[in-house]
């Protein structure tokens, strides 16, 4: 068996003869069963496009058409070989989605086929396709220029074509590209050269495969293993299981773990076929140490020099969401093993598709590549992105619905707070409370614009502060005049203004103040990350329940008025979305009841939840 591997991946849409490409390269490779092949000629004469010919698509598209029919996955892997060279093919289905799969396939490939119809030359897609290949680290692209038969074999079709790539190529780097003219139906120059174009004279596409230089693999770099369970099934073992993202480990090398600064010496590497000597990039493993160090998962392993650890990074990020990506929201942020919260503090620049230059920008759209700023909530092991595809490629993924919306490549690490330091306080948020005899909390009060929110939290602070307690309250339309100041509506400013009033509310906790948040707090992401900066005991989510109708019925401002008429824009509950909390702590239908009653609700729950005695 060749032990050369190439990993491609192929980019175009089904429109553009990929299907019957990749199933001409599988047939041509032998890789098609018999029976298959029998069955794909009963079904070419029967449904297929070429006349009294194979339709090679008809293999693919069944694959397709299962794909479609179970689970869905993004990516498809079709193995195949020649006596040169075995490979995998990364196919990426050609829908609406593609950027997803495309970022996630091309993140383990060496090299992308681009997919050309001649007939309608470079593409937006084939564009970003390029641009997204060559962020991934891909080096190597065949530019397959298929359909050269509905464009006459015209040679000037083939050169235009390539001259506008060319244009594109000096600004994605070092980019090696091979042009072939082909047609995938009848098989010229896939892997055989062609008699129609006799003009041509490159090699056929697989024979560019064969010989397309791979480009040099993690075992060059020094060994990493990210950590992907601690199996301590009894006392006598302790291993860390996980895959070996890059380098050689041996019995007997000296691993860090980077996140608690300790290290030991590999004492075993256990697989299912016993025990090795020595495991390569790739492989998975068990390794056991010599001695018991602190390691957990998510953590990695690392010969010298280790990975930095950091909790400021820089990145471009693809993003794949229909919800725009701000500044200022928080996603799960997944490197390798290691899950933590990733919170977006800037967005600069994103790639324009067509000139694949650099425009500023403050949020990345559906498909959008740009440059962000990230800050994580725990410090990660990782690379930047060029030096290691583990260590330096990220997803985001949303906390709420678990989709991925965003994949990431490290591009710089920054110090940021790894120079500023923690400072103990003697005086602590303990023993501020106990000054004040209760125990500090938010009530975060959400709702609708007029539902509330406010005449109740008022008569709650005054219920408290007639007990004794210490309350401070922070206001949507108050807050808005100072510390808010800069803050419009837009879904960016609304995500910034809860994010800072998070923050504040924390440090209205560490002085041991009960505090009242009356925002719309309209978004359940942002509500989340709220409840997250203080002690799960400390949040009170109360949803202040007021139908939308009767909202602007009350209309105690004027403004749904206004957003009716059109006079105001992204009014909550008229043109922007409110997402209802969905296990508030407390939830006050104003319908039902007078905001005293309501307000009664509330300090009967604090003194419940033994906040206020
Ligand atoms: S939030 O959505 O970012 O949480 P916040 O509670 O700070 O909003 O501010 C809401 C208040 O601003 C409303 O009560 C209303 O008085 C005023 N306001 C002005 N324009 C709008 C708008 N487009 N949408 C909602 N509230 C608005």
């Amino acid at each position: 068996m060749p032990d050369s591997l190439l990993r491609v991946l192929t980019c175009g849409s089904v429109d553009d003869g990929k299907s019957t490409l990749i199933g001409r390269l599988l047939f041509e490779c032998g890789s098609i069963p018999d029976d298959v092949m029998l069955a794909l000629e009963r079904d070419s004469a029967r449904f297929g496009t070429v006349e009294g010919g194979v339709d090679y698509a008809l293999l693919v598209d069944g694959l397709e058409a299962e794909r479609e029919q179970g689970v869905t996955i993004d990516v498809a892997y079709r193995f195949f070989e020649t006596p040169r060279r075995r490979f995998i093919l990364a196919d990426t289905p050609g829908h609406q989605q593609y950027t997803r799969n495309m970022a996630t396939g091309a993140s383990t490939a060496d090299l992308a086929i681009l997919l050309v119809d001649a007939r309608n030359g470079l593409l937006d897609q084939t564009r970003r396709h390029a641009a997204i290949a060559s962020l991934l680290g891909i080096r190597s692209v065949v530019l397959a220029i298929n359909k050269m038969d509905l464009v006459g074999f015209d040679q000037a079709v083939f050169d235009r074509i390539v001259a506008g790539f060319d244009l594109l190529r000096t600004r994605l780097g070092d980019l090696s590209v091979t042009a072939i003219p082909i047609c995938a139906r009848d098989g010229d120059n896939v892997t055989g050269i062609s008699t129609r174009m006799p003009w041509y004279r490159g090699a056929t596409l697989l024979s560019s495969l064969e010989s397309a230089e791979p480009p040099s693999r993690a075992s060059g770099l020094p060994s990493r293993f990210p950590v992907q369970y601690v199996n301590r099934p009894d006392q006598s073992f302790r291993g860390y299981a996980g895959t070996i993202a890059s380098g050689t480990i041996r019995v007997g090398d000296r691993l860090s773990n980077t996140a608690s600064r300790t290290e030991a010496k590999v004492a075993r590497i256990v697989t299912m076929d016993g025990d090795l000597a020595a495991a390569h990039a790739g492989q998975p493993v068990t390794l056991v140490l010599d001695r018991e160090i602190d390691v957990s998962r998510g953590d990695v392993l690392a010969a010298d020099p280790p990975p930095m650890l950091a909790d400021q990074i820089n990145a471009w990020v693809v993003w794949m969401d229909e919800t725009p990506l701000f500044r200022g929201r928080a996603y799960q942020f997944i490197l390798g093993t290691k899950s933590v919260i990733g919170t977006i503090t800037d967005i600069t620049n994103r790639l324009d598709i067509d000139t694949l230059r650099e425009i500023g920008v403050r949020e990345l759209g559906l498909n959008e590549i740009g440059r962000v700023a990230v800050s994580l909530s725990h410090p990660v092991a990782c690379e930047p992105y060029d030096t290691s595809r583990d260590l330096g490629g990220f997803i985001l993924v949303d906390r709420l619905t678990k989709g991925t919306v965003g994949a990431g490549m490290i591009t710089d690490i920054r110090s940021g707070r790894t120079n500023v330091h923690w400072h103990r306080l003697d005086v602590d948020k303990q023993a501020r409370a106990r000054l004040n005899h209760q125990k500090p909390a938010v009530l975060w009060f959400t709702g609708l614009s007029g539902a509330g929110k406010s005449t109740i939290a008022n008569i709650v602070e005054k219920q408290l502060l007639a007990l004794g307690h210490h309350t401070m309250t922070l206001d949507g339309d108050n807050v808005r005049h100072g510390l808010n100041r800069d803050l419009g509506f837009t879904e960016a400013d609304r995500v910034e203004n809860i994010r800072r009033i998070a923050e504040v509310a924390k440090l209205f906790v560490e002085a041991g103040v009960i505090v009242l948040v009356s925002f719309i707090s309209p978004y359940r992401n942002e509500r989340m990350l709220a409840r997250e900066c203080v002690e799960t005991d400390e949040f009170l989510e109360i949803f202040v329940d007021t139908p939308v109708e009767e909202c602007s019925r009350r209309d105690p401002k004027g403004l749904y008025q206004k957003a009716y008429s059109g006079q105001i824009r992204n009014f909550t509950g008229v043109d922007a979305p409110y997402e209802e909390p969905l296990d508030p702590e407390i939830r006050l239908r104003t319908l039902e009841a007078p905001p005293e009653d309501l307000a009664g609700q509330v300090t009967e729950e604090l003194r419940h939840r033994g906040i206020i005695a």
